[in-house]
């Protein structure tokens, strides 16, 4: 079977660490071309140094860019308290030996695109603030018909992280989220609606951390970080929001959704990065849209591939 092509852009992030862990489990079935940074949940020079160790850690071969080092208009906020200070929940892993394309992350998206063969697209998985992304289209609109989705972790319809109204992607970025949704390619948005019914339990975590393998020993150590420091800790489970898009393209039989005409709240008020829409159903009868958000995932199935996939990875 014909591998898909997939380009990831990433804020490393411990759950961003486990869909690259995911990514890399199945690259008989994924061809991917280049991993990008973005500024999210750690400063660019941590995210695109975890990006580097990550992905050789994991036996990726992908070269690995570094993209914008903030928001299109607001200034950077990290996410310590989810991810630590070093955007891994302060695990050790071997300096990686590649080095990072000197190239802008942007302009090396552009580049993967643009030499593809003339038939062919590219999946792109983002589960970051969607600058990058946005940047891309806003500055070269013709490398949309390259692309054949853009399959996001961010924005809710049912509440936020971050505040009551906003996921943290979506509240870092929203002028990028904006951008994006209103880009007219096709989008599958995994929101916290999906995400938080996409999680491990304290036992799947530890019992992950016991496999004797470094790579599952890896992302146990992390998750537990997460289960220990962050909000996690007071329903004993932890989302892991960012492998929600790559399971989407290996698994999409497990996930149910609808197409929704959305839009994204940019002021600065309470209501930062609120997705807005998917309420007036009629104007989906009436109008064309190019979002199809997650609301629904078979939970079960969800864990059962994500742990096969770390475990078999580990061997
Ligand atoms: O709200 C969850 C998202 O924000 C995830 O992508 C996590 O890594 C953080 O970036
Ligand atoms: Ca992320």
């Amino acid at each position: 079977m014909k591998k898909r092509k997939l380009i990831i852009d990433c804020d490393p992030g411990v759950d961003d660490a486990v869909m690259l862990a995911l990514a890399a489990a199945h690259q008989e079935q994924l061809e991917i071309m280049g991993i990008i940074t973005v500024s999210g949940n750690q400063d660019i020079e941590k995210v695109s140094r975890n990006a580097r160790d990550l992905s050789e850690f994991f036996g990726m071969k992908a070269p690995v860019a570094r993209g914008m080092d903030r928001p299109i208009v607001r200034k950077p906020l990290y996410a310590p308290e989810t991810h630590g200070e070093d955007g891994i929940g302060g695990c050790v892993l071997p300096a990686a030996q590649k080095t990072e394309i000197r190239e802008n992350g942007i302009l090396f998206m552009r580049k993967l695109l643009e030499e593809m063969q003339p038939e062919e697209k590219a999946s792109i998985v983002a589960t970051g603030p969607l600058t990058n992304i946005a940047l891309l289209l806003r500055m070269f609109p013709e490398t949309a018909e390259r692309i054949r989705e853009i399959v996001f972790m961010g924005g809710s319809l049912s509440g936020g992280n971050v505040t009551d109204a906003a996921e943290f992607n979506f509240y870092e970025d929203p002028e990028a989220a904006k951008i994006v949704l209103h880009s007219g390619v096709p989008l599958v948005m995994c929101g916290l609606d999906v995400t938080e019914k996409c999680t491990l339990t304290r036992k799947q975590i530890l019992k992950m951390c016991q496999w004797g393998s470094p790579a599952a020993k890896l992302c146990g150590d992390m998750l537990g970080y997460c289960l220990e420091n962050s909000s996690e800790k007071y329903r004993g489970e932890v989302s892991v929001h960012d492998a929600v898009p790559v399971l989407y393209l290996l698994h999409p039989e497990i996930f149910e959704g609808g197409h929704k005409i959305l839009d994204v709240d940019c002021s600065e008020g309470t209501a930062r990065g609120a997705v807005l829409g998917g309420f007036r159903w009629w104007k989906n009868e009436t109008e064309e849209t190019n979002v199809y958000v997650l609301t629904d995932a078979d939970k079960k199935k969800f864990q059962e591939y994500l742990i096969t996939s770390l475990y078999e990875l580990a061997q």
